[in-house]
């Protein structure tokens, strides 16, 4: 029974204006395949669109599952409790753990056990260890030491549910009364607007990692150790995944692989203000830096020993590196995947030109390995071959429409077309040992320097085909260009690279589709899962998406995901047709195919032999009229100048004849007019039985498919499906008393909730204070830490402000987001204080939005959120510190909620709180840096489910107007508009009379406001 879960039929409305959003359309029936497209059914441009055609807008939908894992609104310390940690361990063959040689130990072990067990596969085990274990191995500081190392086990909790078909039904042309009827039958259907991500029972939605849902693709925050774990341990995603495709910071610069705002691109290494203000960038720029190559070759083997879980057997991962450490990460991944699993080394080109006083760098590298490499999934990949150009360059001669060939000239070199078939000389002959015997072609014999590629049985074949020819001594076949116009891509990519600043790119370290696109193609089918953990602007997302295969993509920087989430929001694609429908995506695409004419397919097509007996009396015979034809018109002397003759002269007065292949292609100028008749008679018959073997030559042959040209359905337009976005949730710090002096150099994760520094981080409160607007200041008297013997470990410190109340304090984690449990948590701490608390302050880097809402909403106690100056973590990375303020107060992004006057409603954003790390100035209800903002219209307090998103700083072609034309002219331009400003569209209450707004700011620091409607 095919699946169908998001089934959804499309009745055509006809009406002109309207246009309707809906997933892949899937059957009941089953249907046959249509035809392969081919080269001459080139879809037409879509704006030819007969008038009073309905567009579809669409997206793909995966008919796989996955786990209910938590949606942030339900998360609760009870609901989902800190579940320990993995520990990892290295094949410890690989590492010399002990000051003496314990390999040696090891050896002799592995040579007694396998003596003993008499099994000649276990000896054979043992010796091809032992020769693994005599290979040399890359070692650097601090890799023997480290053998095994924890991870912990956390809950990626889902923030926000994306469907960008649910968003542009807001904007979509105003219908007629008939469209609307029609088009509001259709909003009921499920499956069409209402059920993008499928929403479990409340009873099942909170049972986290218990019951599964419609699969969505993912967008998660967070390093992608914690992620690829999570995976792993709660998902048991294990070999689930087809491709991985890790592009991670190169180990050289490090500070520039960090975009600190949305809109800046131009990032420079060791530069202040170019220095992330992300607490996790840090960690993750420090797990990378701190020592050097050593502590970043540790970072990226522990994300790859996580990545080789996670790949199917058949599956592929690509690493994406420069020349500067190419041959580290090689053998970091020989060590990894087995060197026997190495699939490829790509050298691809980045730019058209670097300086430097030697060679100038313009290319980079990728690293392939299979999971396994005798069960990889491959498809061969193939471009056009290019006329005295790419793959066509031994293409140097013509074959006229009469027959003659010739070379090709220099002008028709360089030009891409030509008038005839384009052909080469090609090997007719082989070192290898075959056959070997005399042929005779146009009366002249030859012998083959080595063997005969083809037995003497099938040669006939070829000559009467005219596939063999002669050059001096030598016979070759003949073969032309369009018998294989395509062929296969090498690991030399050359046309690849990002052209400067005209073309668009949105990040400083962003790759080209064009490469992550063919690593895809040749290594996944649509409806495959692919995961990029290190997302950055979401390119191998958008390639995924737009060739129909799922994916996951992770970054620790939020300022990537901000960047991702937009670009796959706006994003339109072709829709390529589902070869089956009912099957879905799995079912794959129709894809075009070219003909593999080869010298085998032509010797082993029996009929040419029949075309040649039937066709080939009619030539002799046109040729014996012609011969007396000549006689008859006494021709002047022919001199020869093909076969075996050639240089003789005829004389036809004396009854000499011409031979088949003797006769001219051209009338000859000296040849009286009553032979052209006979001529053309002779060549129309041989020209009869050419077309006709060309035919069964192209019959018989192979096709292979190109996989990057599948059918592109003109009346459809295609957009981003429903895709989640989620966050690692990071722990909640220890208490002051239990928290350790500043750590050593850290070579592990970025997720630790303890923290030396939180010591620091009080002095500094007390110290300094909390400064608010226009100049106020929150100053302690006292602060002093909380022991841990009073179940205190979510508060940190307690004292007094100046003015005398009991204020306690919460610190956030040293490289994470605070997050919403850690608020719950405290607050019950804090009511179990006594005297009670009049005031709690939350200081975090960073606030998870659901914490940051959940402060502002609570009652009875006055809660603060403190911003930390990130100045208090990369002191040590700074020239100089900007200013001295640590701690500033943060208000609550300025909503406002309008009613209008047909019971609607309409939310204008006034800003946040903006604070200035440049100038050290808070300023207050900025709107200029809201990067984007989004309205959920009828929020259930799960996660945020948009219905209206906005790119207020968006410029010309940015934004919501990155959507094709063709989709923008199926959408209100008005409406539309208003997605780039700070007012909504109407909109009404829904069932849950609760509205959500989120606000994103350049840095992509989020806040969350929820407004209940009256
Ligand atoms: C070179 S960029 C990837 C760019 C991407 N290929 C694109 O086309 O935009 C590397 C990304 O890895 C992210 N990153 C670095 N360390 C990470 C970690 N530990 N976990 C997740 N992401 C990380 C960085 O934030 C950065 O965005």
């Amino acid at each position: 029974m095919p699946a169908k879960p998001h089934a959804s039929a499309n009745a055509k409305t006809g009406d002109q204006d309207d246009f309707s959003l809906e997933t892949q359309q899937v059957t009941d029936t089953p249907s046959k395949p249509p035809k392969p497209a081919s080269r001459k059914t080139k879809s037409t441009p879509r704006n030819s669109r007969a008038t009073g055609d309905d567009a579809q807008i669409l997206s793909y939908r995966h008919a796989d599952k996955r786990v209910n894992n938590p949606e942030v609104g339900m998360v609760t310390p009870a609901t989902d409790p800190e579940a320990g940690k993995t520990k990892w361990a290295y094949d410890p063959h690989l590492d010399p753990a002990l000051g003496f040689d314990p390999q040696r130990g090891q050896i002799e072990t592995l040579i007694d056990d396998a003596l003993a067990s008499g099994d000649t596969a276990q000896m054979r085990a043992a010796l091809e260890e032992l020769k693994r274990l005599q290979s040399p191995y890359l070692n650097w500081a601090g890799k023997a030491e480290r053998t095994s190392f924890d991870i912990d086990i956390v809950s990626l909790h889902v923030h926000e549910r994306i469907d960008p078909a649910s968003i542009l039904t807001a904007v979509r042309k105003a219908m007629s009364t008939t469209a609307k009827k029609k088009q509001a039958t259709k909003a009921v259907q499920p499956g069409l607007f209402d059920a993008p991500f499928e929403n479990l029972p409340l009873r099942d939605a909170i049972d986290f990692y218990r019951h599964e849902r419609g699969w969505a693709n993912r967008l998660i925050s967070g390093d992608s150790l914690l992620v690829m774990n999570s995976l792993l341990q709660k998902e048991n995603m294990a070999g689930r995944v087809q491709m991985i495709y890790i592009d991670p910071p190169y180990g050289i610069k490090y500070g520039s692989n960090f975009q600190p705002f949305v809109g800046k691109r131009d990032v420079k290494d060791r530069k202040d203000e170019d220095l992330t203000q992300e607490p996790e960038m840090i960690k993750a720029f420090r797990d990378t830096w701190e020592l050097g190559v050593h502590s970043y070759l540790t970072y990226l083997r522990d994300r790859l020993l996580l990545a080789r879980e996670l790949l199917n057997e058949t599956g592929s991962v690509f690493v994406q590196i420069s020349d500067e450490n190419l041959h580290h990460v090689r053998e970091i991944c020989d060590e990894i995947f087995g060197a026997k699993n190495f699939a490829g080394l790509i050298t691809f080109k980045k730019t058209t030109g670097s300086t430097t006083n030697l060679l100038s760098g313009v290319s980079d590298y990728l690293l392939w390995y299979a999971r396994t490499l005798p069960s990889l999934k491959y498809r061969q990949i193939y471009l056009t071959k290019q006329i005295g150009g790419n793959g066509g360059g031994a293409y140097g001669k013509i074959q006229l429409s009469s027959g003659a060939r010739r070379p090709l000239t220099t002008a028709e070199k360089s030009s891409s077309r030509a008038n005839g078939k384009i052909f080469r000389f090609d090997n007719l002959t082989s070192q290898s040992p075959g056959t070997r015997y005399e042929v005779t072609l146009n009366g002249h014999s030859y012998y083959p320097k080595g063997y005969w590629k083809t037995e003497a049985t099938l040669m006939p074949r070829l000559l009467r085909s005219q596939r063999a020819d002669a050059s001096g001594e030598n016979l070759y076949y003949i073969r032309f260009i369009d018998d294989f116009p395509a062929y296969p891509i090498n690991n030399s990519w050359e046309d690849t690279s990002i052209a400067g600043f005209s073309s668009d790119k949105r990040y400083v370290v962003e790759t080209s589709i064009k490469v992550i696109e063919r690593c895809l193609l040749m290594t996944t089918d649509p409806g495959d899962l692919v995961l990029d953990p290190t997302c950055g602007s979401g390119t191998t997302a958008f390639v995924a998406e737009k060739w129909g295969r799922r994916w996951i993509t992770c970054d620790t920087s939020r300022v990537a995901v901000t960047l991702a989430k937009q670009r796959l929001m706006t994003a339109s694609y072709d829709y390529f047709d589902l070869k089956y429908p009912q099957e879905g995506l799995k079912g794959g695409f129709i894809y075009k195919t070219v003909p593999h004419i080869t010298l085998k397919s032509i010797a082993n097509n029996p009929e040419i032999d029949t075309i040649y007996e039937q066709k080939h009396p009619a030539i002799e015979s046109a040729l014996e009229k012609l011969n007396q034809a000549l006689q008859h018109a006494k021709a002047p002397a022919f001199t020869v100048t093909e076969g075996g003759r050639k240089g003789q002269t005829l004389d036809f007065s004396k009854g000499d004849t011409l031979l088949e292949w003797e006769v001219p292609f051209d009338y000859p100028k000296n040849w009286p007019a009553n032979v052209q008749d006979a001529l053309a008679a002779f060549h129309s018959c041989r020209q009869a039985m050419q077309t006709q073997m060309d035919a069964s030559i192209a019959a018989h042959a192979d096709q292979e498919t190109l996989y990057d040209q599948p059918a592109i359905a003109r009346d459809k337009l295609r957009i981003t499906g429903p895709f989640t976005v989620e966050a690692v949730p990071f722990p909640s710090v220890k208490s002051l008393d239990e928290a350790d002096g500043p750590p050593e150099a850290d070579t592990s994760i970025a997720r630790t909730g303890e923290s030396g520094r939180q010591h620091q981080w009080r002095d500094e409160l007390l110290k300094a204070g909390i400064r608010g607007k226009g100049g106020q200041k929150l100053n302690f008297a006292d602060l002093e830490p909380l022991p841990t013997d009073e179940g205190m470990q979510h508060l940190h410190a307690t004292g007094h402000l100046d003015s005398g109340e009991r204020v306690v304090v919460s610190f956030g984690p040293e490289y994470g987001a605070l997050e919403q449990r850690q608020v719950t948590n405290a607050l019950t701490q804090a009511g179990n204080l006594f005297p009670l608390p009049k005031m709690i302050v939350f200081c975090a880097f960073a606030f998870d939005p659901e914490a940051a809402k959940d402060i502002d909403a609570l009652r009875g106690i006055t809660a603060l959120k403190a911003q930390m100056n990130t100045d208090l973590l990369t002191d040590d990375l700074r020239k100089a510190r900007a200013h001295n303020q640590s701690f500033w107060l943060m208000g609550q992004p300025e909503v406002e909620v309008r009613k209008t006057k047909n019971d609607q409603y309409v939310v204008e954003v006034h800003g946040f709180d903006y604070f200035d790390t440049v100038k050290g100035e808070l300023i207050s209800g900025g709107k200029k840096k809201i990067a984007m903002w989004a309205l959920d219209t009828d929020y259930d307090e799960r996660s945020l489910f948009p219905h209206q998103v906005f790119f207020p700083m968006a410029g010309r072609g940015e934004g919501w107007e990155k959507l094709k034309k063709n989709i923008r002219a199926e959408l209100d331009e008005s409406r539309l508009d208003a997605f780039h400003g700070t007012v909504s569209l109407p909109f009404e209450a829904g069932d849950n009379r609760k509205i959500a707004v989120k606000i994103v700011d350049d840095r992509g620091i989020e806040s969350l406001k929820v407004i209940p409607l009256g």
